[in-house]
């Protein structure tokens, strides 16, 4: 079944940040629009704002003042809403409350014709529950859109308990029209993105709060390392701690506080004091004319390396052999567990034990732990940790072969499974979870998070890269260092792995 046709008429209500922004993807589409909110003048507002973006499209030459013109008449405000009884599809953007979403939507159901699709933009109510109070629930879906809505490319179609297979089809082949990317999941607490992202913040939070290293190397590792366009504590800023803790908890509270989504109590603390974030002018960064943000540190060392000693497979990470042999690093092969010698250091993949308790159980003390890469050979920073056991000369050698390669050096305190590593493991376990409770399919989650939140590359190709063996390995070392079931593995990575089976294998 196709998408709606353009000659059908949208109905949109509640005309704040996201209301308009989906009146204006309707309406670029061809469709007429109408649009309803209980406040007229947050219509009046909305559509000036939106007039005023369109502006800028055109004179960027995105679209010619004639479109702009034809946009902007197809949208008609409603004073009433009975108006919208010959819609075919009507998005609901009101207040985040299910008693008047439920209020709303069975006013609808009396003035509407059998056939309109009702559809909610929720980003934390259970569809299922929506629909509880209609006498045909199985016509009402989520179409989560995200913020900005013309902007963002993702559109999480959302089905609840009785919501209608072909309902659900014509809503996201609508989408799929409207130039989105789509994504159809189970009506499940945080959908696909607010559950799967939840990691990216907890992880740097925690490693925040054990004075791992400072929020601006944090997220300089993010950025740098992982080729994420914000680190997550600027991220938090940007967002607002408030809103970004009240996700969290909800998402905590709704899966009845599983440790995997425990709030961070860091982040508590800055909220109940309204540091809020770029919004109050002060969160994990202060904000203000001549205020300078920190910079990262960088390390770095005299030490030059003429050559260096691979032992084993580097696996995930041997992109950083290539780079040593095209800058004329002398790199001699030989067998062994996966590490490089380097002077006097002994650099090995994170898996999630500190380098503390590696260098005693291998009986290396000069270990330096590095962190995992989006490109080993391509991205500017790296992540590593020393072992507490190691020389000073150790760290300096470790330091020194990574400035060989052109990385900036970020040293940390050990810690396990470092920034990166763990992060990406517990999103891609996450992600894993998702599929295995049957919420969304693996593609899914991948698209998901790449086009709902910029990711560089879906969470679970990301594992699959990495390879499950060593993603499993992290996980159960997390666990079995915190004593926590926050790190418990996914049952579909154990069995995936103990098939030798990758994610996208099947
Ligand atoms: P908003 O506060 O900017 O706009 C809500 C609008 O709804 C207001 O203009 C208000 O007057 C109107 N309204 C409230 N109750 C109404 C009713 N009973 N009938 C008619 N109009 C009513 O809110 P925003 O941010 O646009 O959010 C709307 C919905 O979209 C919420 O469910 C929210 O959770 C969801 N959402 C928000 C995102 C965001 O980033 N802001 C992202 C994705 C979803």
């Amino acid at each position: 079944m196709a998408g709606l046709a353009s000659t059908n008429i949208i109905g949109v209500i509640g005309a704040g940040t996201m209301g308009i922004g989906v009146a204006q993807i309707a309406s670029t589409y061809g469709h007429q629009v109408k649009l309803f909110d209980q406040n007229a003048e947050a219509v009046e507002c909305s559509l000036v704002q939106m007039k005023k973006g369109l502006d800028k499209l055109v004179s960027r030459e995105r679209i010619s003042a004639e479109d702009r013109r034809a946009i902007v008449d197809r949208i008609s405000s409603c004073s009433q809403l009975e108006e919208l009884g010959d819609c075919s599809l009507i998005v609901e953007a009101i207040v985040e409350n299910l008693e008047a979403k439920q209020s709303l939507f069975k006013q609808l159901e009396s003035l509407c014709n059998n056939n309109t699709i009702l559809a909610t933009n929720t980003s934390s109510i259970s569809i299922t529950a929506i629909g509880a109070a209609l006498n045909h629930p199985e016509r009402l879906v989520g179409m989560h859109f995200f913020n900005p809505a013309p902007i963002m490319k993702l559109v999480e179609i959302i089905s609840g308990k009785m919501t209608s297979a072909s309902i659900a089809k014509t809503t996201a082949d609508t989408a799929l029209a409207w130039g989105k990317k789509v994504v159809q999941a189970k009506s499940t607490p945080g959908f696909i993105v607010n559950r799967v992202a939840r990691p990216f913040y907890a992880e740097s939070l925690r490693l925040l709060e054990e004075g791992t290293t400072s929020a601006a190397n944090l997220d300089a590792i993010i950025r740098e390392s992982a080729s994420f366009r914000m680190g997550p504590f600027e991220l938090m800023d940007l967002i607002g701690l408030d809103v970004n803790y009240s996700v969290t908890k909800t998402v905590y509270d709704s899966y009845y506080q599983d440790q995997r989504f425990s709030p961070s109590i860091l982040q508590k603390e800055l909220v109940d004091g309204g540091l809020l974030g770029r919004k109050s002018g002060q969160g994990f960064y202060q904000y203000g004319d001549n205020t300078p943000q920190p910079q990262a540190d960088s390390f770095t060392s005299s030490f030059v390396p003429a050559s260096i000693e691979a032992k084993g497979d580097l696996g995930v990470s041997t992109g950083l052999l290539k780079l040593a042999s095209s800058l004329g690093i002398g790199v001699n092969e030989s067998t062994g567990e996966g590490v490089i010698q380097c002077g006097e250091a002994v650099l090995a993949l994170t898996d999630g034990r500190t380098a503390s308790k590696r260098a005693k159980e291998e009986g290396t003390p000069n270990i330096i732990l590095f962190d995992l890469m989006f490109d080993y050979e391509a991205n500017p920073r790296i992540a590593i940790a020393p072992a507490l056991q190691a020389s000073e000369v150790a760290l300096d050698h470790a330091i020194g072969f990574f400035q060989a390669l052109g990385k900036t050096v970020t040293v940390l305190q050990d810690s396990p499974g470092l920034c990166v590593m763990r992060t990406i493991c517990m999103l891609a376990n996450e992600g894993a979870d998702a599929v295995y409770q049957g919420v969304c399919d693996i593609a899914a989650v991948d698209k998901a998070m790449q086009f709902g939140l910029n990711y560089p590359r879906g969470p679970l190709l990301w594992a699959d890269q990495i390879g499950l063996a060593h993603i499993c390995q992290v996980l159960e070392n997390l666990q079995k260092t915190y004593g926590r079931d926050r790190y418990r593995t996914s049952i579909l990575l154990q069995q995936l792995n103990d098939a030798e089976l990758g994610l996208y294998d099947k």
